[in-house]
């Protein structure tokens, strides 16, 4: 399915966007691994999401609705069931390794399948340090790629330093930590997003943080009434059209303003964005809030090394409003974008240049000299759901009209995106 846009002017409006995903497979994720129901109130809608729970489902994890909120009934200690097939993990990364984590110290045999797209992410990160826990974890796929079978084993503690900055591999080592004897420590080399320690601290597991460090005590985890804030990497795109469109004044309210998940408006902020930030209820277990933007004049910044990993899935966008800032940007520290839902270093650079701006490729990321009139093409988005409502966006600050592929592919993150778009005054083309 393809989707059009036109350039736009004087989006305007409040919105609030989608239900964190991150936050929402690690509630589910957790909440299974209670003894007792907990509450979600706010499950991301995300198709990513609901493949988690399908997963969860399959092992035997009971899940039902009351309005909006999800009740997951926790299995307890070493209390999934056996699946008789493999799990189907989807486009979800997150689904792949945080349950690989969890079925690491199961006394189960499960393999963890997905898409096209999932069946070309590196495993390995996740199969090192599970197997010297004492997992023994096997990628099936050539290259140590998808599908991943954990045949799961009583787990010791390590300590661990990830060569990757990733929550997923953080998070995966934590979660098998919860089943393992005595302490798992990783060390990471930058503060990834730190959904998983916030939410098991909160769920009354013993953790300890110290600068770069995460160790947690083995444990269950304590059943939570979880009320999710909006997801700031979807807000990202609102906020981006707002940067990009002339006259444009957009607030987004009740938005997670977790401080590992927001460099990405330090970096605006430093290209000469108008964005205001008020925080909301303050000492709650993630902090969330409001952001008002309005269309800004910016400036070219250099971005690298910890901004990066921080930022990783607003790269795409920064390059965007890279095209519209007076200098060039340089993005560089970049190389694990090559390995998300798609190469989105490749992917970002074929459909900017398809529009006209000038980005030249490098091999750990990209260098931007604006400002340039872009003009619309037809774009692919890669099959890859943060490049199509990239394009999109990048669409409406085009002259012409800009067609974006495989559009069905933003349900992975971002269901009725183009909707919200419309509704704010943007050119959405029916
Ligand atoms: C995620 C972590 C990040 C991010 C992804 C979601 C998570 O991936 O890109 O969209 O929920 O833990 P990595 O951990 O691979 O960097």
């Amino acid at each position: 399915m393809q989707k059009d846009f036109e350039r736009s002017e004087n989006l305007a409006g409040a919105v609030t966007v989608p239900p964190d995903k991150s936050i929402s497979h690690r509630a589910a994720i957790i909440s299974s691994l209670c003894s007792g129901t907990s509450r979600i109130e706010g499950y991301s809608p995300a198709a990513d999401c609901a493949s988690t729970l399908r997963c969860l489902e399959v092992l035997g994890v009971k899940q039902s609705w009351e309005g909006d909120t999800l009740l997951v009934e926790g299995r307890g200690e070493k209390g999934f069931s056996q699946p008789d097939d493999p799990l189907e993990c989807g486009n979800s990364a997150t689904t792949m390794r945080l349950l690989a984590g969890v079925l690491a110290g199961e006394s189960l045999d499960v393999t963890l399948t997905g898409d096209e797209s999932l069946a070309r992410r590196p495993m390995r990160r996740v199969i090192e340090p599970l197997s010297l826990m004492g997992a023994e974890v096997y990628a099936e796929g050539d290259g140590e790629r998808p599908p991943l079978r954990i045949k799961g084993a009583k787990l010791k503690g390590i300590e661990y330093s990830p060569s990757v900055a990733s929550a997923q591999v953080k998070s995966a080592v934590l979660l098998a930590g919860l089943n393992a004897e005595g302490t798992t420590t990783v060390h990471e080399i930058v503060n990834t997003r730190d959904h998983t320690e916030r939410m098991l601290e909160t769920m009354s597991i013993a953790v300890r943080r110290e600068g770069l460090s995460i160790s947690v005590e083995p444990g269950s985890p304590r059943p939570y009434g979880f009320n999710i804030p909006g997801d700031f990497s979807s807000a990202a795109f609102i906020i981006t059209a707002a940067l990009v469109c002339p006259g444009s004044e957009i607030t987004i309210y009740d938005v997670g303003l977790n401080p590992t998940r927001t460099a990405f408006l330090e970096m605006i902020l430093r290209m000469g964005a108008d964005v205001e930030v008020a925080e909301g209820v303050t000492g709650s277990w993630e902090p969330r809030g409001t952001v008002t933007v309005r269309f800004s004049s910016l400036s070219a910044i250099k971005i690298s090394g910890d901004d990066v990993a921080r930022a990783i899935d607003e790269i795409p966008l920064l390059a965007l409003l890279a095209t519209q800032a007076v200098g060039r940007t340089e993005i560089s520290d970049a190389g694990e974008l090559r390995h998300k839902e798609s190469d989105r270093i490749e992917g970002t650079v074929q459909g900017l240049s398809s529009m006209g701006a000038l980005v030249e490729e490098t091999l750990d990321g990209m260098a931007i000299e604006g400002p340039c009139n872009l003009t619309g093409s037809v774009t692919s988005s890669q099959r890859d759901h943060r490049l199509a409502m990239t394009l999109a966006v990048a669409g409406l600050a085009a002259a012409g009209k800009t067609t974006v592929h495989d559009w069905e592919f933003t349900n992975i993150s971002y269901p009725g995106f183009d909707g919200v778009l419309r509704g704010l005054g943007a050119r959405v083309v029916e």
